[in-house]
């Protein structure tokens, strides 16, 4: 049996999200193109934009296609904070200890050039504090960027109320919700958000396609030099098939994603429970209810998560050790270091993050398997 519960590193592409990717390879005209051919491309990223508006409840002239969420990262705070005019209004930028290295690394150059960033701290569930964001603003405070749900603990913030504290503070606000929409409801119009980055491979749509808000009136200066295509914000001719798909996938998620998030969440608490149950030495990292549905990230105590991970692969059962990005340098998570555990404790977790093909087939056979794992390890430890 093939058990993938990887979905936040990346989803299976849901069957009619990849037939309405293969139709529009034939889709081939350039969308700035003036003639029919172009005019129809043109058509269908506009018909996508409408869907994904109508789902986050905003404008779709407020939507910028991307190629993922990496690059919306690095367009927001490099278009903030890089353009000569926009420096003048601040040079300090506030962000989390938790956000995904998108967001870190930018904020690492940024820091490099002389400007300041302020990393939250978070508790021990991974929460950050309110407070702790209110007395971090300075005058100078540009940009204020908290990540919606982490993807490593499924640990969920407070974005809403802190999007308020930036607006009170005239301070833009920015959250990277790769993880949470399709998820958990999330809605812009009245929000206070400024920016937000989604990707589509997280959400049953191909690789290489995402998006990211732009509340009208904000502005950005573009990262790459060229056409003027998405209203001058993202240079390069439009991903048009990546963009029909996401549309699709977006128009799938409207009609049931609620109802398929809640058949996730009984079975991810399924596996939790009789996890925690049945296995010793056992603990939860992240927010006990403030918590994706799909996402249990768990301490086995005493043996290596990669030696779990490796065990239960050849079991056919795909797990992760945190976040897709930490996997080849074998480094601990900083998001579970967040936390205030010890290298040793980060090294000893597994994600489970599990998605809308999993069954409780699935989940048992993979508890009983990891039960064998774990069991075998601690024997091979004792020794
Ligand atoms: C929270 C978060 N932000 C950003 C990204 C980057 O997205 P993409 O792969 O589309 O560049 C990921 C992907 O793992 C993520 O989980």
């Amino acid at each position: 049996m093939r058990v993938y519960l990887d979905h936040n590193a990346t989803t299976p592409i849901n069957p009619r999200v990849k037939e309405s990717f293969i139709k529009a390879l034939d889709i081939y005209g350039n969308p700035s193109s003036r003639y029919e051919i172009g005019r129809r491309a043109d058509y269908h990223i506009n018909q996508s934009r409408e869907i994904i508006a109508e789902f986050l409840n905003c404008s779709p002239r407020e939507i910028i296609f991307t190629s993922g969420a990496t690059e919306s990262n690095n367009m927001v705070i490099k278009g903030l904070f890089y353009n000569e005019s926009i420096i003048q209004k601040g040079d300090h930028l506030i962000t989390t200890s938790i956000e995904h290295p998108s967001i870190i690394n930018p904020c690492k150059s940024l820091e490099k050039k002389g400007f300041q960033v302020t990393y939250l701290s978070v508790n021990a569930q991974g929460l950050i504090n309110l407070d702790e964001l209110k007395q971090a603003i300075q005058p100078k405070t540009k940009l204020i960027s908290i990540i919606h749900a982490n993807n490593e603990i499924g640990t969920i913030q407070p974005i809403f109320e802190a999007s308020q504290i930036a607006r009170d503070h005239n301070i833009l606000f920015h959250t990277d919700a790769v993880q949470s929409v399709g998820k958990i409801p999330i809605s812009l119009n009245n929000s206070e958000i400024d920016f937000l980055s989604l990707s589509g491979h997280k959400l049953y749509a191909p690789k290489g396609v995402g998006l990211l808000y732009i509340k009208k009136s904000n502005y950005l200066s573009s990262l790459l030099e060229g056409g003027y295509q998405e209203g001058s914000m993202r240079a390069g001719t439009e991903n048009v098939p990546g963009i029909i798909a996401l549309g699709e996938s977006f128009k799938l998620l409207k009609s049931d994603y609620l109802e398929k998030s809640n058949k996730i969440r009984s079975l991810r608490d399924h596996l939790e429970k009789s996890i925690l149950e049945s296995i010793e030495g056992t603990k939860i990292n992240g927010h006990p209810e403030k918590r994706l549905p799909n996402t249990l990230n768990i301490r086995f105590d005493g043996i290596e998560g990669e030696a779990i991970l490796l065990k239960l692969d050849l079991q056919g059962i795909s797990v992760s050790t945190g976040s897709a990005c930490h996997s080849e340098s074998l480094s601990s998570s900083h998001v579970l270091k967040a936390l205030g555990g010890s290298d040793e404790d980060a090294h000893s977790s597994i994600r489970f993050s599990l998605g809308e093909s999993n069954t409780k087939e699935q989940i048992d056979f993979t508890i009983k398997t990891l039960i064998q794992v774990v069991q075998e390890l601690r024997q091979l430890t004792a020794k």
